[in-house]
């Protein structure tokens, strides 16, 4: 197989990504790389999904503001720290804290749940998922002591933005909220599902070559799977097979990324997550939040672990790492991209 960068530029990776021919070397190589950049190690991140209120109406997403048959929730600011302190416990050094756009959480709650929670738990790292805002508020989430931030880009291709978003939803602010993140020293995490609605194989790789330009910490994919209280119920869910190539050229392009194998990996496919760490994947994200409200953060139907406790879920996954030939690690897991040039700015 040639190189993989090259396949990208000279438009030759179109048929290692959708086709089977050249999956087994693939695969092979992607693992050779992540055990040559991040050995054996699996990060954990602790996920709380803190609040499924949204004032966004994504055509795909199961807890958008339209979706008036689901029951929303948001934990309270002592909840969400208390989950943290179970998930320390459970030996988490990473949280997540993700919910939908939920004005409740005003900078200013946001940035004091952050606080108290690096207060407590100096040794970890905090990760934000709530969406897109302004490089104001992003500065002030980083001074409060937040690391790292999720915002999948979901396409980088104009037309598919549209038909995946209400019309006043912009892929451009979007891409400008992903590059203001990394200039304010985050550690970014950009991605996008495999599979939506109308996505094209020319789509892919346009996510591909967007990627390149923003060299991000961390890439999510994850299949699309749909949600009966969408639009796109009826449309099909994403392929397994297609989503672990990617996984692996991703693993190839950007062999110092933290790739997740996603929640929505393990709900098509039962060994999904497995797959995604053999295809060179090197994070997986355990659900801390309480058990009571994890059917409520439906972003997609049948998703899986809503119904276990956190420390089972946190067994659980440990096991399915170690079966699959890989070590749990329990540290904080920073990007080798990022801790690279941390290292760089001190020695310059
Ligand atoms: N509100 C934040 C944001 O917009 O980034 C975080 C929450 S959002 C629900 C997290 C991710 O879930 C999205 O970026 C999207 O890619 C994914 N997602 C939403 N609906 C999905 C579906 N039906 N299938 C698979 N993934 C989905
Ligand atoms: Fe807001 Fe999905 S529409 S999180």
């Amino acid at each position: 197989m040639n190189k993989i960068t090259d396949l990208l530029d000279n438009g030759g990776l179109k048929d290692v990504i959708f086709s089977a021919q050249y999956e087994k070397e693939l695969f092979i190589e992607a693992d050779k790389t992540r055990r040559a950049v991040y050995g054996t190690d699996v990060y954990l991140r602790g996920l709380i999904e803190f609040s499924n209120y949204c004032k966004n109406d994504c055509l795909y997403c199961g807890i958008r503001n339209s979706n008036k048959n689901l029951k929303r929730y948001r934990l309270s600011p002592e909840e969400i720290v208390s989950c943290c302190e179970n998930g320390y416990k459970l030996g988490f050094r990473t949280f997540v804290l993700q919910s939908g756009e939920d004005s409740f959480f005003t900078d200013k709650i946001i940035c004091g749940i952050v606080a108290s929670i690096k207060e407590k738990f100096s040794d970890c790292a905090v990760t934000l998922s709530v969406g897109e805002k302004t490089k104001e508020t992003y500065r002030s989430f980083f001074s409060a002591g937040a690391d790292r931030y999720l915002l999948r880009h979901e396409t980088a291709n104009e037309e598919h933005y549209r038909k995946l978003h209400p019309q006043y939803m912009k892929l451009s602010e979007r891409k400008q909220c992903l590059f203001d993140l990394k200039e304010i020293g985050f550690q970014v995490g950009a991605g996008f599902m495999v599979g939506s609605p109308y996505q094209t194989q020319e789509n892919i790789i346009e996510d591909l070559i967007f990627l390149r330009k923003l060299n991000p910490d961390m890439i999510g994919i994850g299949p699309f799977i749909n949600h009966a209280d969408t639009p796109f119920a009826s449309f099909p869910n994403g392929s397994l097979e297609v989503t672990l190539r990617l996984i692996a050229v991703l693993r190839l392009l950007f062999p110092f990324a933290l790739i997740p194998a996603t929640t929505a990996l393990g709900t098509i496919a039962h060994n999904g997550r497995e797959l995604g760490l053999k295809a060179g994947a090197n994070v997986v994200m355990p659900n801390l939040s309480p058990t009571e409200i994890r059917k409520l953060y439906s972003l997609y139907d049948n998703k899986i672990c809503t119904g276990d406790e956190a420390a089972e879920c946190r067994r659980c996954i440990e096991h399915r790492i170690i079966k699959a030939g890989y070590n749990a690690a329990v540290s904080r897991g920073d990007s080798k991209l990022w801790t690279k040039s941390q290292n760089k700015n001190t020695t310059d």
